[in-house]
């Protein structure tokens, strides 16, 4: 597969088969990753694995939080505001769905609380020392991860829903006080019977987002 082909078949996955991701793929991918560029080569991204019986009891701490109504507290804080444009384009996520997966919408929550069943979630973190610019960084790194996974027919979500409840992963993941978890990403095999996952979402058109300047 070559990039331009990986680029176009990512997309996240909301429904993946129990199989795990056999740990010589998971390696490739997360090894293939690590070549991301970052600022000064500083590569602050420091990467938490959960598979077996760890993932579970995250899942299983996870669901008890959102019984509790338990207040979600993502360690980089969800925006306060929206551009105009960037709330357009989010309007058309939900009836665009719905028009690719049909009633398998309604699943769209209990599969985010269930961590989408993924057999195995990679948590990324950086020191919160760290600025701006190494956001930056973890999210090349996260696309790159997403990518390379591809290459070996993992599907892959990233999701700010697996990062709500911190205390929980810093207890089951053994995460150090002094790293920031930004994201989430979950990895496996994507459960084709789940028409949640027909979704193929919009983009804006060249013309819109580019501006040639000659
Ligand atoms: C930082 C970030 C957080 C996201 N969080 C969630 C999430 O919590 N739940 C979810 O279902 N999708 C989540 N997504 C997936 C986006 O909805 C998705 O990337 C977007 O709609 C484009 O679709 P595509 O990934 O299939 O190309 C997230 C994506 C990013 C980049």
């Amino acid at each position: 597969m070559n990039v331009i082909e990986a680029l176009n078949a990512r997309h996240s996955t909301r429904a993946f088969l129990p199989a795990p991701v056999e740990k010589d793929k998971l390696n490739a991918i997360l090894e293939a990753a690590l070549r991301t560029p970052s600022w000064a080569n500083s590569q602050p991204w420091e990467i938490f694995v959960a598979t077996g019986g760890t993932l579970d009891r995250v899942k299983k701490a996870y669901l008890k939080k959102y019984e509790e109504k338990a207040p979600a507290a993502p360690e980089t804080p969800r925006p306060a505001e929206w551009s105009q444009a960037a709330k357009d384009r989010q309007k058309q996520l939900a009836p665009d769905m719905k028009r690719d997966c049909g009633d398998a919408v309604d699943q769209f929550g209990k599969l985010n609380q269930n961590m989408f069943y993924a057999p195995c979630a990679v948590f990324v973190c950086m020191d919160k020392i760290l600025s701006e610019w190494s956001l930056y960084d973890i999210g090349a790194y996260s696309q790159s991860l997403m990518l390379a996974a591809r290459e070996y027919g993992v599907a892959s979500i990233p999701a700010i829903t697996m990062v709500l409840y911190p205390d929980v992963l810093r207890q089951e993941l053994k995460i150090p006080d002094h790293l920031k978890i930004t994201i989430g990403i979950a990895l496996g095999y994507v459960d084709e019977n789940n028409a949640i996952n027909k979704f193929v979402s919009a983009r804006s058109a060249l013309s819109e987002v580019v501006r040639f300047l000659d």
